[in-house]
């Protein structure tokens, strides 16, 4: 009998079992479900150890940044909320992926990021570059395009762009951002993650982007890496909060907090801004990552005692992801048994990084489809786009009796110089996942150009620092044997980005007293610099007839230089950062405040004027600018007013202008700098032809000025607008 009620209750225990129905899929699995029922779902389900691992990112793969070595690049935990991946290889990354998807409790997928900034296999020119050419939709294109390579690598997210206002020139992270105007930067930033993030962050071949470095961090004293910055509040609504406010509204991922202590209280805590301004004010809805190690660096800087206090203080900051120090995960779980934190904290933080991976599609689709390289990277309409950007980037700045564009007439050139048999050096600094190898050389690019029309001369003359002029001698018999001479000029790519501040801007001496060998020859001189920065050309420019101003233009810049030298290209850059004439003209820019002398004051041993302002650039053809047309002298508030102007192109070609028009305000309560630019637009415009640029102002949004607490004043008053050489006046009523 016994055996028998055995016997029956198996069986049913086997009918009940196989009639039982399968577990219902997690609710954070199901793709139909809304993305915060889903992190909801997740956040309900996690362990506080699996929380605070999605809120720490470390490395994988081989670290070849020197700024940034450190050991935990060897190996990787699949519980990592992020990886910083130093690869391209999509099957390695999937392989990685793997791991956390199938073979973790949950499975949450990991978020690949990378330093992308100005390319990835492709490169384009640096930022400082793309910036003087005033086309944002073409920047738009290019991280579009640049985004494509990075997703094919394995990478999801990329530590870019950089909108930090920079001034300081001996500062090398000047390379890395779109120079010294605040507005400039918010429009090249907008465009940037409009570009890497597409029209859906889960759409094949989109990356999620983050505004860096939040904030001031061009700032630094002296320009000097990492080091204190003082700022006013006026100062920073003014001037520093607008390229990520632009970049936020842009829709941009996450933001990277920057190192540098802001007037005593680091950017990794400073909760005013990473909270109370970011997040609350602004609506922010992404997450915030640390710099590099900087919360460990906070006891550097003198905020913490120790690891767990700086850890303390950056989550209750509003620092959501701690990058590299391991201080989240090793103290999180003390913090909260000491009641110093919240798990409403912790949890808003997982929330932030839970729903950026979800939004990338990343819990659906965690996997890079994986490409031929063949067709992955330098492809041709990639290649297309990065050499018209760094032909619109590059800036002509001196053209003497217009020798260029180099004249059929002459038979040789003399191309001389550290620049001409090199790739790397046009690469810039962070360079992606580039090779010098794909990089083509100025030397090549002349050849290319050139061939068949003009005999080139080539000689190194020196190399870019040292002392060594042994090569002089070759280098002024390659001139004098050559009708004209083009000298290629410039840093190399290690002097500029992160860590790289000089104490002087101008050329190194042995470059300088090659251009004065050169100059004793009386051949004329075109030259050509490849630099990461503004330099200080007051001992050169004398010496020059002309002056192209290439940037690090990336890997089919070369043939954008020759394209301008041979008059194939018209040159239509303008500056985004003024060129000092010496480094102690430091700090320049043109919305520099008006000051108490205008006529006083000036400096007693060099000129105060830089030598080139923000704005300048020569063209081959000449542009006409007809008188300003104002809807009205006199606006309301409320009224918007229409200005136009009609740019006649009265050369002989073909060619871009890029119209800027400022404001300025006299008579502001709060002293407005000299002029403030406020919009600009660049048009093709055909030989002959004539194009009418329109501004459309709208006084809430160009008038209006933040005070020190960000509320925003428009004061009624006399106004003026400038555009070209014009300056003309308007009122504002109430
Ligand atoms: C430090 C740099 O400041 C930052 O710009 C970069 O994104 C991170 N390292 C990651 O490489």
């Amino acid at each position: 009998m016994k055996t028998f009620r055995y016997l029956f209750a198996a069986a049913t225990a086997i009918i009940l079992v196989s009639f039982k129905k399968p577990d219902p899929l997690p609710l954070y699995k199901n793709k139909s479900a809304s993305i915060e029922s889903r992190v909801n779902d997740l956040l309900k389900r996690m362990t506080l150890d699996e929380k605070v691992m999605q809120l720490s990112q470390y490395t994988l793969g081989l670290n070849d940044n020197e700024n940034n070595i450190n050991d935990l690049s060897k190996g990787f935990d699949p519980h990592a909320g992020s990886l910083i991946y130093f690869g391209s290889d999509p099957l390695f990354r999937n392989a990685v992926q793997k791991k956390a998807v199938e073979e973790t409790r949950l499975g949450i997928p990991i978020l690949f990021g990378f330093d992308i900034i100005h390319g990835c296999k492709t490169l384009y020119p640096i930022p400082l570059a793309v910036g003087c050419s005033w086309n944002t939709e073409l920047n738009r294109e290019a991280c579009s395009n640049s985004a494509k390579e990075t997703y094919l690598s394995g990478i999801n997210w990329t530590f870019s762009p950089m909108v930090d206002v920079a001034r300081d020139p001996r500062w090398g992270r000047v390379a890395e951002g779109y120079g010294e105007d605040p507005y400039t930067g918010a429009q090249f930033g907008a465009s940037a993650v409009r570009g890497y993030q597409g029209q859906s962050l889960s759409a094949p071949n989109n990356i999620a982007a983050c505004l860096k470095h939040y904030l001031a961090y061009g700032l630094v004293e002296g320009g000097r890496d990492y080091s204190f910055t003082d700022v006013s509040q006026q100062l920073l609504q003014d001037t520093y909060l607008v390229s990520f406010k632009a970049g936020v509204k842009a829709g941009a991922s996450t933001v990277m907090s920057s190192f540098n202590d802001i007037s005593g209280t680091p950017s990794t805590i400073n909760k005013y801004l990473l909270t109370d301004i970011l997040k609350t004010q602004w609506g922010f809805k992404g997450f915030v990552v640390a710099d590099w190690d900087a919360i460990a660096q906070l006891m550097n800087q003198g905020v913490a005692k120790d690891p767990e206090q700086a850890g303390e203080r950056a989550l209750n900051a509003g620092l959501d992801m701690d990058m590299l120090s391991d201080i989240y995960r090793k103290y999180i779980p003390d913090l909260l048994k000491q009641k110093k934190i919240t798990m409403a904290t912790v949890d808003e933080a997982v929330r932030r990084v839970l729903t950026l991976k979800f939004k990338l599609g990343l819990f659906d689709n965690p996997y890079t489809p994986v490409v031929a390289e063949s067709q992955r990277y330098l492809q041709p309409e990639t290649k297309k786009t990065a050499n018209q950007l760094a032909a619109e980037s590059m800036v002509l700045l001196k053209n003497k009796d217009n020798i260029l564009p180099i004249s059929g007439s002459i038979k040789s050139l003399a191309i001389i110089g550290p620049m001409v048999n090199d790739s790397t050096d046009l690469m810039g600094s962070w360079t992606g996942r580039a090779n010098a190898k794909d990089v083509e050389s100025i030397n090549s690019a002349l050849r290319g150009e050139f061939s068949g029309k003009l005999q080139l001369n080539y000689a190194h003359g020196c190399d870019f620092d040292g002392k060594d002029d042994s090569g002089f001698d070759v280098a002024i018999n390659a001139a004098k044997n050559s009708d004209e001479v083009v000298l290629f000029l410039g840093e190399k790519n290690s002097w500029s980005g992160e860590n790289t501040s000089r104490s002087t801007i101008a050329l190194p001496e042995i470059q300088e007293r090659l251009v004065a060998a050169i100059k004793k020859t009386g051949k004329p001189i075109i030259i050509v610099l490849i630099n990461g920065r503004p330099l200080a050309l007051k001992n050169i420019e004398p010496d020059a007839d002309a002056i192209l101003e290439a940037w690090q233009p990336g890997t089919v810049g070369a043939t954008a230089i020759t394209g301008i030298l041979s008059g194939r290209i018209n040159p239509s850059g303008k500056l985004d950062i003024t060129f000092p004439l010496t480094t102690g003209q430091i700090p320049v820019y043109y919305d520099m405040h008006p000051r108490a002398r205008p006529y006083l004051g000036n400096y007693q041993d060099i000129p105060t004027e830089p030598l080139y302002w923000f704005g300048y650039g020569l063209s081959y053809t000449t542009y006409n600018y007809s008188d300003v047309k104002l809807s009205s002298t006199k606006i309301k508030k409320t009224e918007h007013l229409i200005a136009k102007v009609e740019v006649d192109n009265t050369g002989k070609i073909d060619g871009k202008e890029a119209v800027l028009w400022y404001i300025a305000h006299p008579e502001a309560t709060i002293s407005r700098p000299r002029k403030e630019l406020k919009f600009f637009e660049k048009k093709l415009i055909k030989k002959g032809e004539k194009i009418v640029y329109t501004f459309d102002l709208d006084p809430e949004r160009d008038l209006s000025y933040p005070d020190a607490s960000g509320k925003q004043i428009l004061e009624s008053g006399d106004y003026y607008l400038m555009v070209g050489s014009q300056k003309v006046k308007f009122e504002v009523t109430d």
